[in-house]
């Protein structure tokens, strides 16, 4: 599997320290050239690699860290999201534009056409989301969700290698809306730092 975070900001960041931690290959890209980033993504580890947002979503998994409302630019840099992993770490905030009575990651999903798409390392502020994830025999919980069910197996498995403890929530509308956040309505699981102790 290969890689990419789109948005190399507060959670784009976070997300690659974590990649980093376990020397993972992932590439990183925003609207800016890649010799931008690359100081930066240097820094936090030499398996981070900073490319142009073209050849970053030439990744099987992307991570969607941009601010919400400019995901629709990112899903026209491809022709064809077929094949694609799309992770959606993005928040509905501040209060954007209708999102046509859709939980915000199905809303997003309609830009995404032809992507197996999960909703998850979006519950939890960048600073946090940033530490190791391993602490004291636990591991801190990411919550994943998705209309797809089989589309969430292998992003378990990446949060896993990351050292996180993946939680599946089931349908965006159904689990999914405990980690929902639009505007001031968060779910009830957004910011609840949890860990699940090895078994
Ligand atoms: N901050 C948090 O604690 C937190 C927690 C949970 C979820 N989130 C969600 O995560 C997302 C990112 O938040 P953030 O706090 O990391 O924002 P941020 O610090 O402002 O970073 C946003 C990043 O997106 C890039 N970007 C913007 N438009 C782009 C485009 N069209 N194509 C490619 N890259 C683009 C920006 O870089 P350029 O300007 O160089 O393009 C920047 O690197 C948001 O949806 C937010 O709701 C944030």
């Amino acid at each position: 599997m290969s890689y990419a975070i789109v948005g190399f900001g507060k959670i784009g960041q976070a997300l690659a320290h974590a990649f980093a931690r376990k020397n993972i290959k992932v590439a990183v890209a925003s609207r800016r050239p890649p010799e931008a980033l690359a100081p930066q993504a240097r820094a936090i580890g030499p398996t981070v690699v900073a490319k142009s947002l073209r050849d970053a979503l030439e990744a099987d998994t992307i991570i969607l860290a941009v601010p919400f409302g400019e995901h629709r630019e990112v899903a026209k840099a491809l022709p064809s999201w077929k094949g694609k992993t799309v992770i959606d770490a993005m928040n509905a905030f501040p209060v954007p534009e209708e999102l046509d009575g859709l939980p915000s990651s199905a809303f997003v999903a309609k830009s995404f056409t032809g992507a197996k798409f999960v909703k998850g390392f979006n519950h939890l502020i960048a600073a946090t989301l940033a530490t190791d994830p391993v602490v004291e025999g636990g591991h801190r919980v990411v919550f994943l969700s998705s209309d797809d069910e089989d589309a969430i197996a292998p992003v378990a498995d990446l949060a896993k290698q990351l050292g996180f403890a993946p939680v599946k929530l089931g349908k965006l509308n159904e689990g999914g809306a405990l980690v929902h956040a639009r505007g001031r309505t968060w779910g009830q699981l957004i910011f609840q730092d949890l860990f699940k102790k090895e078994q």
